[in-house]
């Protein structure tokens, strides 16, 4: 297994490209079902999850052949509508199959998530929202099975706005009959890229991006063509790295109203953040103050940024409170973090940080994908050598992470355990 190693306390310095976001190009790999023909989806980054999301799609019968960043994928012939438990449990967003199947082929059969490294997280919404829609659903020896012979608009009001699930009833609710309603949707900018999607194949949606979206059903979609917009959270991981490093980094592809909630809490640390005409520059101040977040949904801040702000704090010269209220259990990476010399207690909810004048490295563990990526930064801001070992949670969702930072100077590389 691969670990990283970082022997930190350098400045970072130049310009980084920000990769096609993961969790757009999901639930758009998904989107494919729904046309019968051959779609093309271009600036998809290289992850282990794409690579999960394209094994999936050619178990149900999908064609799928890589060019360059872009994958094209023929769904004229679907064989199965099953996604198995072995696909599922290495990736929770498998079940955005569900909507998809649903509207397409009637059918859908799609192991349960299981437990997740950062809390429970059911698929309870998704499910409500298909059974307004018309569908039946059954639990069977772990797999949740939905029939619809046709799918009905309907009203459907979220409990709580979840991406996954207004994606998937999205994508169902393109092609049922009549109108639906979805009610305290999530509002995130992939929300908006899967509705601009789904618009140019045909379908008729209104209000992405707001709370209420309005889907009048059609009875066919085209196939889809489109671009992946850049990843927010890897633009957001490269401004905390320039942040915490004391650096002078420009992000390119970073888009300024995806991160508003970031901006503003890093100028609020100190750091100085300038618009530039292709992405943000962002430059670490010598001391960086204290500051408190809470994470939300979109616009708030991301529980997706949350670890990697963690990390920043550990340095600020005060004491900062960071709570988290999307995920429970998201503070796995606060042992690893203590483990490099932050102080750090856990109070519910919350995680109180003091900032600590220097951190040590140490050999850590990578326990998801987001708390990998603040063990980074803990170790680009740290003078000692930081191994991370299991950091195949890390290739889930970042793009060749260690070339991009070593692009800006910073002593990290791979090497084989
Ligand atoms: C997506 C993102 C993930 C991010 C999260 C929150 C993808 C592939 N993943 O995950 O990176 O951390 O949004 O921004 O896009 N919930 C329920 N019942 C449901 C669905 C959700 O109770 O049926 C709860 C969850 O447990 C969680 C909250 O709602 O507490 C938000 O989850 P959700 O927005 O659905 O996250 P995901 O779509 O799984």
């Amino acid at each position: 297994m691969d670990k990283i190693v970082i022997k930190g306390g350098v400045p970072l310095a130049g310009d980084v490209q920000v990769s096609g976001a993961k969790n757009s190009a999901l639930p758009l790999l998904f989107a494919t079902l729904l046309a019968d023909g051959v779609s093309e989806i271009c600036n998809v980054p290289h992850l282990r999850d794409i690579n999960t999301a394209v094994k999936l799609l050619r178990e149900l019968g999908a064609e799928v052949s890589h060019e360059g960043d872009c994958l094209r994928v023929d769904a004229r012939k679907i064989q199965s509508v099953e996604a198995s438990y072995d696909l599922v449990k290495t990736m929770r967003a498998s079940v955005l199959v569900l909507g998809p199947l649903l509207a397409r082929c009637g059918h859908g059969r799609v192991s349960l998530p299981g437990g997740c490294a950062i809390g429970a997280r059911p698929i309870n919404l998704h499910l409500k929202g298909f059974e307004a829609l018309g569908a039946e659903i059954q639990l069977d020896h772990g797999y949740v099975e939905a029939t619809a012979a046709q799918l009905r608009g309907a009203k459907v009001y979220f409990d709580m706005p979840t991406v996954g699930g207004t994606e998937n009833l999205l994508m169902a609710a393109a092609l049922a009959e009549g109108e639906t309603v979805l009610e305290n949707a999530a509002r995130e900018p992939e929300i908006v890229q899967l509705a601009e999607a789904l618009n140019s194949m045909g379908a008729k949606i209104q209000g992405a991006g707001t709370a209420i979206i309005r889907i009048q059903g059609v009875e066919t979609l085209q196939p889809l063509n489109c671009s992946v917009i850049p990843d927010r959270i890897e633009a957001g991981t490269f401004m905390i790295a320039a942040a915490i490093t004391g650096g002078n980094v420009l992000v390119r592809g970073a888009v300024e109203e995806h991160q508003e909630a970031l901006i503003s809490k890093l100028v609020d640390a100190g750091v100085t953040i300038q618009k530039e005409e292709d992405g943000l520059r962002v430059i670490g101040p010598e001391i960086l103050s204290p500051v408190d977040i809470r994470t939300s949904v979109f616009p708030g801040f991301p529980t997706d940024m949350q670890a990697q702000f963690m990390a920043l704090m550990t340095r600020s010269s005060g004491t900062s409170r960071i709570s988290e209220t999307v995920f429970e259990n998201r503070f796995m990476h606060v042992c690893e973090l203590q483990r490099m010399g932050a102080e750090i207690q856990i109070d519910g909810h919350s995680a109180i940080v003091r900032g600590v004048r220097e951190m040590t490295g140490a050999p850590v563990m990578a326990t998801d994908l987001r708390a990998s990526a603040s063990l980074i930064l803990a170790g680009l801001a740290s003078e000692n050598t930081t191994e991370i070992a299991r950091i195949y949670h890390l290739d889930r969702g970042y793009e060749k992470i260690e070339e991009k930072l070593a692009g800006l100077g910073a002593r990290i590389w791979r090497e084989q355990e």
